[in-house]
């Protein structure tokens, strides 16, 4: 069981998380700041406009993922430090483009290779104002497009691009349940969370199409002819039947993975929506012209995988529910008693199941040709962490062992089945704003003390993670 000496391994954050410095350097404003700003949006209250203070501590972080041995770190961009109002006719920062070369110079320098993320959920607000943002069809791709080429062109060094971080969030969390900025509520009369009646599925489309326009931009006038490789981040947890005799339960385990999953990939891998939805969801998702079709399918150089748990589903009797993103009425996402070994953790999401992973990475494999895969997400968060103080907090065992549990059935995907998984980025290198639950869920392999000068320690599971990999690395 191994993986090949060329695999990159390290860990991810988004500019948003970990940034801080909201207004420094001419950045503009973005939606998640508005909509932070929102009473009882955020569970503690708080923002991301301090937040790790990574935007000024660049030589720290760097130093931080050297001594843990990194070879790779995934970070996002922060649209609006470049284009503060976002639009193509909007002028461009050049302090923010001088942040980020920097950045990626300081990487490159300490032997660590950048995987950049164009969009991490932080859209520039003005364009959400201008024209109702990721809703518009026809401006938010050119937009995005006149963004990435900004992005191509002053950071040549950079060769692993990421355009989309987990459009399914941005879509069904941003337009649906509106837990996520800009939050969006469909429908409330229909369903206490809001229906995902319409918007959800046009903010998907449109991500596709911005997606392959970026793509379109990097192949024809950035890519260089021996390297440099972009592809979209998607998430998925992997899913079992509640019942494996009960072929309704095979078939509803199967069309949860592809409203979460195939939503993306099989227009991207095959030119249309997967079956399941379009049946489910008819003319709510839209169709792709033509033109449209052509930016989307075959770009992806690889598959961005962001990956945390699995879950048990169940199919559902009759009609669809309002909230039916999840691909049936009773897709049930919580496990069945009993098979949790450990602590618990943040939510029902990070349960561990290693078996899963490998599970998923097989299920992708399989669908989509054997694709590249960088795993560009793992991690937990357990419950209860943000109560501890030092020096208990550090000791995260349970963390360690999930990583443990996740790269070793990794390893086995790509030595024993075959999986073309080519490296792996952990959630999180350090605890950071964790979203609408604040800085209460700490995702860090480092512990961040906000409270006192945003000091880093690393946790027992960040000690260990080199070991972990050197072990199942060939040499
Ligand atoms: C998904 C997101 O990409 C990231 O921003 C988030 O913090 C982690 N998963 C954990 O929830």
């Amino acid at each position: 069981m191994s993986l090949p000496s060329d695999f990159l391994w390290g860990f991810a954050t988004a500019a948003y998380q970990v940034e801080g410095a909201t207004q420094q350097d001419g950045r503009g404003a973005t939606i998640w700041d508005t909509f932070c700003a929102i009473p009882g949006k955020i569970a503690d209250g708080t923002d991301g406009s301090v937040a790790c203070d990574s935007y000024n501590r660049t030589a720290e972080d760097i130093a931080l993922l050297k001594r843990l041995g990194a070879t790779c770190y995934r970070f996002s961009l922060s649209w609006s430090r470049i284009i503060p109002l976002g639009g193509r006719n909007d002028p461009v920062n050049q302090a923010g483009i001088d942040h980020y070369v920097k950045f990626v110079d300081d990487l490159l320098e300490a032997g660590i290779v950048p995987f950049i993320t164009l969009l991490h959920w932080d859209v520039p607000d003005e364009l959400d104002k201008r024209y109702g943002g990721l809703l518009n069809r026809q401006e938010f791709p050119l937009d995005f497009e006149n963004y990435a080429r900004v992005v191509f062109k002053s950071i040549p060094k950079c060769k692993n691009w990421i355009t989309f971080n987990e459009p399914w969030c941005s879509s069904i969390l941003g337009y649906s349940t509106g837990f996520f900025a800009p939050g969006h509520t469909s429908n409330r009369a229909k369903s206490a969370i809001g229906d995902s009646s319409r918007e959800p599925w046009i903010v998907g489309h449109n991500l596709l199409v911005a997606h392959g326009r970026a793509v379109k931009v990097y192949r024809d006038e950035f890519k260089p002819a021996d390297k440099g490789e972009i592809g979209i981040t998607l998430n998925g947890d992997y899913t079992y039947p509640w019942d494996p005799e009960d072929p309704r339960d095979v078939e509803a385990a199967n069309r949860k993975i592809e409203f979460a999953i195939s939503w993306f990939a099989d227009p991207i891998y095959f030119g249309k929506y997967p079956d399941s939805m379009r049946k489910q969801l008819g003319d709510r998702l839209p169709e792709f012209t033509p033109e449209e079709l052509a930016l989307v399918q075959g770009s992806n150089d690889f598959y961005g995988m962001n990956h945390y748990t699995a879950d048990y589903v169940k199919h559902g009797d009759g009609n669809p529910a309002p909230e039916d993103f999840l691909g049936d009425l009773s897709t049930h996402p919580y496990s069945k008693s009993g098979d949790c070994i450990g602590p618990e953790t943040q939510s029902f999401w990070l349960r561990p199941n290693p078996e899963g992973f490998r599970g998923l990475l097989n299920w992708l494999s399989k669908r989509y040709g054997y694709p590249n895969i960088y795993v560009t997400e793992n991690g937990t968060s357990i419950l209860g962490e943000n109560d501890l103080k030092e020096p208990e907090i550090l000791n995260d065992e349970f963390r360690y062992k999930y990583f443990y549990d996740y790269v070793n059935a990794m390893a086995k995907a790509v030595s024993e089945d075959g999986c073309n998984v080519k490296g792996y980025m952990a959630w999180s290198l350090m605890d950071n704003f964790e979203w609408a639950e604040g800085y209460e869920t700490r995702f860090g392999v480092t512990y961040v003390n906000y409270a006192d000068g945003q000091q880093r320690k690393e946790k027992y599971s960040a000690k260990k993670m080199k070991e972990i990999f050197d072990a199942v690395i060939e040499k």
